[in-house]
């Protein structure tokens, strides 16, 4: 049987990205691949963090392990996440795909089918912005990029974020259940589009 590889690489301060991390790398896995989840290195002063109670707790108990160029080399499937910030893709993020131009000139990530997913705090404070930011990488990269689109009517009728699954946190609220089902049919898709293409026997 084909099994695709799957790496789910994200960055979280306070814990909902890596919410929906979780629920991605889930579908994935239903989906028959194998799967790793990666938060990429923080970057922010500790002054920044422990100003936020959240963000301090976040970085004190999350169990995930620091994403390597070796993870991104490994997998078939790749799912990057960060949080909207101004718009865009948090620089935790950006400052680990801006170590990828090895891999990049190499060719190994010209293979890989790509997806994104993000949450902000207000609906129209930049989730689309930041999914069309990150996905710039992959177009440089020539990855396959596949969005979580309209194909399960979950997404159509209930969440509505084709570009990927997304997440309106307010005053901090985690993702709710429809989010965390979104970003299961996310995972389940990347995994069986890299398994139809480079599933490994
Ligand atoms: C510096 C900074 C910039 C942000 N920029 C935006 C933004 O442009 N639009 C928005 O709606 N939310 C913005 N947010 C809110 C976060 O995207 C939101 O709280 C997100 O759910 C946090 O995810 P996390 O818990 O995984 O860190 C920003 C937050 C911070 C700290």
């Amino acid at each position: 049987m084909s099994v695709p590889r799957v790496a789910v690489v994200y960055y979280s301060a306070t814990g909902n990205v890596a919410s929906m991390a979780h629920a991605l790398a889930c579908g994935a896995s239903e989906a028959g691949a194998e799967v790793i989840i990666r938060r990429v290195a923080e970057t922010a002063l500790d002054e920044a963090i422990s100003a936020n109670p959240r963000w301090q707790q976040f970085v004190e108990s999350s169990a995930d392990e620091i994403a390597t160029l070796d993870d991104l080399a490994w997998a078939d499937g790749l799912a990057f996440g960060t949080p909207t910030r101004f718009g865009g893709p948090a620089s935790q993020l950006k400052a680990f795909l801006d170590t990828t131009g090895g891999l990049w000139f190499s060719g190994d990530l010209a293979s890989k089918v790509c997806t994104s997913f993000t949450t902000a705090s207000t609906a129209h404070g930049g989730l689309e912005s930041t999914i069309l930011a990150l996905n710039n990488h992959f177009y440089h990269w020539g990855s396959i990029i596949v969005p979580l689109g309209y194909v399960d009517p979950h997404v159509a009728r209930v969440t509505g974020n084709p570009y990927g699954a997304s997440w309106v946190s307010r005053s901090g609220t985690p993702p709710d259940d429809a989010c965390l089902e979104a970003c299961r049919l996310q995972g389940v898709r990347l995994a069986q589009v890299a398994g139809r293409l480079y599933g490994n026997d």
